[in-house]
């Protein structure tokens, strides 16, 4: 596999080659992923709900997300890393780049940072810093005792209007990707049309420049239930490593999602 950087992604936009995304947070998973077909894993802080057990992501710290961003990386060079900022790991520019710098000392080539136009200097900073930055709009799981629950975002157009221009805000500051998570597949392919950055999408609809999803819920091992936007490859595959193959080549050729997978 050859080095992915954020130029392969940024070609892969502009070519309308689809760009295949999961979650790791292990070695073992990192290599087996690298070798069948995954451009970008995320060390998400998911990890908090699938490896810890959490009811959410509140409880992980940039140290959970540095060792799992160590094992990730041990398991493949070529990977193109994405480490998530925890919560509160990022409440104003000078902290962001503290524990940024752990991240990418860790093996991460790019952090994610969930939220919109007031990371602005964050975002600035860090990249001036020489840090690639991913933004995250929509259903940001880390504010999900603000949003009363894990709900869908963006479906009132005053709410709609806004997240397109904290995406616009969010490539403005310099982030170079963006993910777009449980929004109307109509508002997602609104904001992938608006900026230049590529655009990966959790239940988001088909029409993003990518696709994520969390490796538990491609095995359909997720404690308590599998999301409407999620589907179990491996129940279809029957091993691991077809399973990853299926989900690669299903994103790359529009077949997943589906509409049964979006949200309107
Ligand atoms: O933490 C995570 O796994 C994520 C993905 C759901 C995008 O942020």
């Amino acid at each position: 596999m050859s080095k992915i950087t954020v130029s392969t992604l940024q070609k892969m936009k502009q070519a309308g080659d689809k760009i295949t995304a999961l979650t790791a947070y292990d070695a073992s998973f990192a290599k087996l992923f690298a070798d069948n077909g995954v451009d970008i894993v995320l060390v998400g802080d998911s990890l908090g709900m699938v490896l810890q057990g959490g009811d959410d992501t509140l409880a992980v710290t940039t140290k959970d997300i540095a060792y799992h961003t160590h094992c990730v990386r041990a398991g493949s060079k070529a990977l193109f890393v994405v480490a998530d900022m925890p919560f509160m790991s990022y409440a104003n520019p000078t902290q962001a780049c503290e524990n940024a710098a752990e991240l990418m000392r860790a093996g991460a080539n790019m952090v994610k940072l969930e939220g919109g136009e007031w990371l602005y200097d964050s975002i600035k900073l860090l990249t001036q810093q020489g840090i690639p930055v991913c933004g995250h709009l929509g259903l940001t799981p880390q504010s999900v005792h603000v949003f009363g629950g894990f709900k869908i975002q963006g479906r009132e157009s005053d709410k709609a209007q806004k997240m397109i221009a904290d995406a616009r805000a969010l490539q403005d500051a310099g982030a170079q990707l963006l993910v777009l998570e449980c929004i109307p597949s109509a508002l997602a392919k609104q904001i992938s049309e608006a900026v230049t950055i590529p655009v990966i999408g959790i239940g988001a609809g088909k029409e993003t420049d990518g696709q994520i999803l969390v490796m538990h819920d491609l095995v359909g091992i997720s404690a308590g239930y599998i999301p409407k936007f999620s589907k179990n490859f491996l129940a279809e595959t029957g091993n691991m490593v077809d399973a990853v193959k299926k989900y690669c080549n299903d994103v790359k050729s529009g077949a997943f999602p589906g509409p049964e997978h979006e949200f309107n």
